[in-house]
């Protein structure tokens, strides 16, 4: 099969596998020329370990840090007449360069809330590693089933308490226009903190510790956003805000629970990812961000954040710098206040016909192409491909 990009909307419908397998190449390059981590976690689960921030976190804790990881993810497969979803494909190509490095991988895809799926996870962890040592946390999920009571709930990307008037870029079309997005009701912004916030990660720890899976010393990280004032009423002060907010109680309830220093919420940039391309205005704001970050040196991407949370913070041996509010910032370069500065100038004049020179529009295209294996150096997209490929671990499907 030959497979070229389908986009609609704000996703992409086809991946190519070995555009898939050349992305993750070029991050486990990225992770190893780096150096080895001070104090690596030894074995790491990840959760949501498929795409975006929890692929590179389980990238730089295995080829930097030389863990046994396991992944869980929600993908397809492909099958020969379909391609598969791009999360499949980069963890086939995870567990195959893993294993050919002496690397234990094995991966899970299946519902991360599912009560079925943890203790397929849980078994695992028990036959071959016998603990876990980190667990990271990163799930972005448009829905959640609830294991005990079978109801499903929707999260939403909305403002709270008053409508949100922004400008918006269709990222397909490249045209900027203004946006307004409703307020979200009470039930929705409930319903949003049950899929984006912090329960399922504390159900996650408590079915851990419950088997006695967690080694002496462990921790675990989850990943939120604040970002600037301009995005604050669809982010930070939004549904999702609510369910980050959250999240943050789950951290203290479980530093509380397990002690100090266990649980923590790390504050990342925002990135192309296939999670923040659906959020409203979001993609402008990232347009414009990595034009100035690109122009000042300081652009980074998931694999680089991922390395500097690793290297610099969760295994560095060192004690670990937090804000007030006890988060860790790698969000500290997005906020300086020169970039910041930079942006809101570029953001009050940009318009659909200059926005080549506010923003770094064609980056953000080609970097959310990369996301489903478009666009890699060294692939030959003319070239038949098998779609159909199979997860090299004896995983689970459920
Ligand atoms: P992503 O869309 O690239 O990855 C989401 C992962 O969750 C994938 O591995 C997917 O398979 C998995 N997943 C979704 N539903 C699942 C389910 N029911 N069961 C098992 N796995 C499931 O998302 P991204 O952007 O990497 O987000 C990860 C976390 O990082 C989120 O909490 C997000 O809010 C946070 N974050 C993202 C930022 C961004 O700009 N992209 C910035 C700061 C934080």
């Amino acid at each position: 099969m030959i497979i070229a990009p389908k986009i609609r909307g704000f996703i992409c419908t086809t991946a190519h596998p070995d555009g898939c397998a050349a992305n993750v190449r070029e991050q486990i390059e990225y992770a190893r020329s780096h150096g080895t981590l001070t104090k690596p976690h030894r074995r790491v689960l990840v959760i949501g370990a498929s795409t975006g921030y929890g692929l590179a976190s389980r990238i730089v804790t295995a080829f930097a840090g030389g863990a046994k990881t396991i992944g869980v993810f929600f993908e397809k497969p492909g099958v020969a007449t379909k391609p598969g979803s791009a999360g499949w494909y980069n963890s086939v190509a995870f567990e195959e360069m893993a294993h050919a490095e002496g690397l234990y991988a094995k991966s899970f895809n299946g519902d991360a809330f599912s009560k079925e799926l943890k203790a397929d996870v849980l078994a695992a962890i028990r036959e071959d590693l016998g603990q876990i040592d980190c667990i990271v946390y990163s799930l972005a999920s448009p829905r959640r089933t609830d294991p005990e009571t079978g109801e499903t709930y929707k999260s939403v990307l909305k403002p709270i308490g008053q409508s949100y008037a922004q400008k918006n870029l269709n990222t397909d079309s490249g045209e900027v226009s203004a946006v307004s997005i409703e307020p979200a009701s009470e039930e929705e912004v409930a319903q949003t903190i049950k899929v984006m916030g912090g329960e399922d990660w504390e159900l996650w720890i408590e079915a851990l510790a419950a088997g006695n899976l967690l080694a002496e010393g462990f921790s675990t990280v989850a990943y939120s956003y604040i970002g600037p004032d301009l995005t604050y009423p669809i982010y930070t002060k939004g549904t999702i805000g609510r369910a980050k907010e959250h999240l943050e109680q789950s951290a203290a309830r479980m530093n509380d629970r397990f002690g100090a220093r266990t649980a923590y919420v790390s504050v990342n940039k925002a990135l192309v990812t296939q999670a923040s391309s659906a959020i409203p205005v979001v993609p402008l704001y990232i347009s414009i961000l990595y034009k100035v970050m690109k122009e000042k040196g300081l652009h980074e991407g998931c694999i680089e954040q991922a390395q500097r949370l690793f290297a610099d913070h969760l295994a560095s041996g060192k004690e670990i710098m937090l804000d007030d509010h006890g988060r860790i910032r790698i969000d500290d370069w997005e906020m300086r206040n020169d970039v910041q500065q930079a942006v809101m100038a570029l953001w009050e004049g940009v318009t659909t016909d200059n926005l080549s020179a506010c923003s770094d529009y064609s980056g953000y295209k080609s970097e959310f192409l990369r996301l489903f294996g478009f666009g890699l150096d060294g692939v030959d997209y003319e070239a038949e491909t098998k779609p159909v490929r199979e997860l090299p671990s004896a995983s689970v499907n459920r």
